[in-house]
C-alpha cells in the first residue's frame, strides 16, 4: 500500500492505482508527453457505456499551443483558472444528448462520461500523471468558442499534468496538503430498507 500523504486510507483493501489517485491544485507546468496523453484517452475510449453508445467527446488544449490553452482556460470559472493554468493539458468533456441508434434522449450520457473519465484517471495515475476534474466551467462560452452543436452539451473540464509541491503562498496549498476523506460505507451502502447499513 502506498504511503504518500494524499493516498487514500481505505477501510478495506483497494488497488494502489485507486488509492493513489487524487485531485491536486499544484501542477508544475510541465507538458504531458503525447504518448501518455494518447494512452489516457485510449483508456477513456474503452469504458463501458449504455448500448455501447460512447456518448462522449473531448476537446483538447495542450501547453504547446498557448493560444488554444488560454482559450480553454478562459472557459473555466475564475477560481479554477487560477490553478488550472499550470496543468499540462486541459480537456473539455462533451456529452451527446440522444442515442444515435434511435434519437431518444440518453439518460445515461453523463453517467457514461463519468466512467470514461474514471478510466482516464486510473490510466493517468499509472503513468505518474494527476487529473483534476472541474464542474466549474462556463458552458455557454465553451459552446460558442468550440462551436458545439445543440445536440451536444459541454459537461466538465479536466486538467491533466504533473503534480508540484504546493508553494506556501498558493491559495490552495492547504487543500493540497490536507488528508483525503470519505464517508464510511455504512452511510451509503444499504440493505433491506433505505438507510439500513448493508456493510
Ligand atoms: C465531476 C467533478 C467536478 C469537480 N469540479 C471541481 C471544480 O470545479 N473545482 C475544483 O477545484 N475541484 C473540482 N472537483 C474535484 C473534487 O473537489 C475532488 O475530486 C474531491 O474533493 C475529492 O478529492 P480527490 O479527487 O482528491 O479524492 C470536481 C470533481 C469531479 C469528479
Amino acid at each position: 500500500m502506498s504511503n504518500h500523504p494524499k493516498a487514500a486510507r481505505p477501510d478495506y483493501s483497494i488497488h494502489d492505482l485507486i488509492a493513489n489517485r487524487w485531485s491536486p491544485y499544484a501542477f508544475d507546468g510541465r507538458p504531458v508527453e503525447q504518448e501518455k496523453l494518447h494512452s489516457c484517452l485510449e483508456a477513456a475510449r474503452w469504458a463501458a457505456s449504455s448500448y455501447n453508445e460512447q456518448p462522449w467527446s473531448f476537446i483538447l488544449a495542450t501547453r504547446d499551443n498557448p493560444a488554444a490553452f488560454n482559450a480553454m482556460l478562459e472557459c473555466l470559472v475564475e477560481a479554477n483558472q487560477e490553478w488550472a493554468a499550470r496543468a499540462g493539458v486541459l480537456m473539455l468533456t462533451v456529452t451527446s444528448r440522444s442515442f444515435v441508434r434511435n434519437g431518444k434522449p440518453n439518460r445515461m450520457a453523463e453517467h457514461d462520461i463519468g466512467l470514461a473519465i474514471g478510466n482516464l484517471t486510473v490510466q493517468a495515475t499509472s503513468l505518474g500523471l494527476a487529473v483534476h476534474q472541474m464542474a466549474g466551467i462556463n458552458p455557454s462560452k465553451a459552446r460558442q468558442v468550440y462551436a458545439i452543436p445543440e445536440s451536444h452539451d459541454p459537461l466538465t473540464a479536466v486538467a491533466i499534468g504533473y503534480v508540484a509541491d504546493p508553494k506556501a503562498e498558493d491559495a490552495f496549498a492547504e487543500r493540497d496538503r490536507a488528508p483525503r476523506s470519505r464517508k464510511p460505507l455504512s452511510e451509503f451502502v444499504f440493505t433491506g430498507t433505505w438507510g439500513t447499513p448493508g456493510v
